[in-house]
């Protein structure tokens, strides 16, 4: 069944301290977090164990923000996701564009980190998304187009009904720009019928699809309205728990709660430098 998820990807921010002390704040606000809604956390490695102990027994779910692509072995500095498993993890986020831009991975290492993942039981947030060039010479729908058939095509359709895909606007990370509800909901559709022609309509109309790019309080409503939009992965906005659970209550905030609150969602499209 399609699930309303918000993920919070911490990156490479907070102490193992401040981010314990984050989880902690989070788990005492879930009651004001729609039973419906799944809420996870994404925080550095070191973090993990800590953090999985901070949210035992509440409803928040745990992610890794990246697995090794080979199971075991003589690779200095990786993680492998059968230890992510065996921590606690449920998710892992693979294919983050933060990963592909500065750490060069492509179409080839993310098929085996994906193997991986799910075969350790994790469930993979699988993230595309073009780069502001890309959009602004109007790319945008090959550029999803290759990054899902390249590195989920090749999934069984039982394998497919355990990832979550989000689409992540590169040019909206971290700059305060984001898209569009209109824009978002284009390229979610799009992707869904990817997914449908490929895996059946029921593995498509079932698969959770998250938005990612500078979504906030102030426009996680308007984008969570959209059809094909299920939720968010969020990285800035993540990191205070006030901002976090907001975004979590967007799916039935009401109109009043959101008066006097500006949108980012007008800004429509980058500018070239
Ligand atoms: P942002 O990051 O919310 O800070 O733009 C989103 C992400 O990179 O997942």
């Amino acid at each position: 069944m399609r699930r309303k998820i918000v993920a919070g990807n911490w990156k490479m921010n907070t102490t193992v301290a401040e981010g314990v002390a984050l989880a902690k704040e989070l788990v005492a606000a879930m009651s004001q977090v729609p039973s419906d809604v799944n809420l996870v956390v994404a925080p550095p490695f070191v973090h993990l164990t800590s953090v999985g102990e901070a949210i035992k027994g509440s409803k928040i779910a745990l992610s890794a923000q990246n697995c090794a692509d080979q199971p075991k072995g003589a690779f200095t500095g990786e993680v492998a996701a059968n230890m992510l498993a065996g921590i606690g993890c449920q998710y892992v986020i693979l294919g983050h564009s933060e990963r592909r831009q500065y750490y060069g991975e492509t179409s080839a290492t993310l098929v085996a980190k994906m193997a991986l993942a799910l075969e350790n039981g994790l469930q993979p947030i699988y993230c595309v998304g073009e780069m502001k060039d890309e959009r602004l010479d109007n790319k945008h729908f090959d550029v999803v187009k290759a990054q899902i058939e390249e590195v989920l095509f090749g999934l069984t359709p039982e394998q497919m009904g355990h990832v979550v895909i989000a689409y992540e606007p590169v040019w909206a990370i971290g700059t305060g720009l984001t898209a569009t509800s209109e824009q978002a909901e284009e390229i979610h559709a799009f992707i869904r019928k990817l997914i449908a022609d490929k895996f059946g309509k029921q593995i498509a109309e079932d698969c959770t699809i998250l938005y990612g790019g500078s979504c906030k309080p102030s426009n996680a409503k308007e984008l969570f309205a959209c059809p094909d939009i299920d939720g968010g992965l969020i990285g800035g906005a993540s990191l205070k728990a006030a901002d976090f659970i907001a975004i979590a209550q967007s799916y039935t905030i009401s109109d009043d709660a959101l008066d006097g609150v500006s949108g980012g969602s007008k800004i429509i499209m980058p500018a070239r430098d």
